[in-house]
């Protein structure tokens, strides 16, 4: 269970950074040219933050499962320790909240705007911000 799960939420992160990368180009593109929001943008948006979705939820129950998501009294004085426990999932989660207001203000407009491009940027910022890179690539 613990090492389906740790495989998949590895896997899926290079799906997720994909899926980010290509919303925040695309949406950022099409607001430039002020471009009419088109099915391939719809789906686009709907694919990155179902994409989102289910890396939070592997994320979710990967916390309880996790040895490496342990709280103990040196949780905050141990900054690989404090990265598992409260920074990767707290910044994702915001990331996901982005990227579901992102998609919600894109579906509202039949112009594409600016908006949910730099949200999109911002949820890109957080994910980046907190991969525990070198457990993951090094
Ligand atoms: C939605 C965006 C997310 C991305 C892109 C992401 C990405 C990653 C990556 C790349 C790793 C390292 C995997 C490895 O070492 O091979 C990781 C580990 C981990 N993530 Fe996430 N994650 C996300 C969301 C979350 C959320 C929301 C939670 C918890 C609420 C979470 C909990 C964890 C835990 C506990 C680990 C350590 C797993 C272990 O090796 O035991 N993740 N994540």
């Amino acid at each position: 269970m613990y090492n389906f799960l740790q495989n998949f939420h590895s896997g899926w992160a290079y799906l997720t950074l994909l899926a980010g990368v290509l919303f925040f180009v695309m949406i950022g593109y099409y607001a430039i040219n002020k471009k009419a929001r088109n099915n391939f943008i719809t789906k686009l948006s709907f694919f990155t933050t179902l994409v989102f979705h289910i890396q939070l939820i592997a994320g979710v129950v990967l916390y309880f499962v996790s040895p490496y998501a342990q709280w103990t009294e040196n949780t905050m004085k141990d900054p690989i320790n404090r990265l598992y426990a409260m920074e990767h999932p707290l910044m994702m989660f915001a990331a996901v909240i982005l990227i579901t207001v992102a998609n919600s203000k894109l579906k509202k407009s039949e112009v594409v705007k600016i908006t949910p491009a730099i949200l999109g940027l911002i949820a890109l910022a957080c994910v980046v911000s907190r991969i525990p890179w070198e457990a993951w690539l090094g």
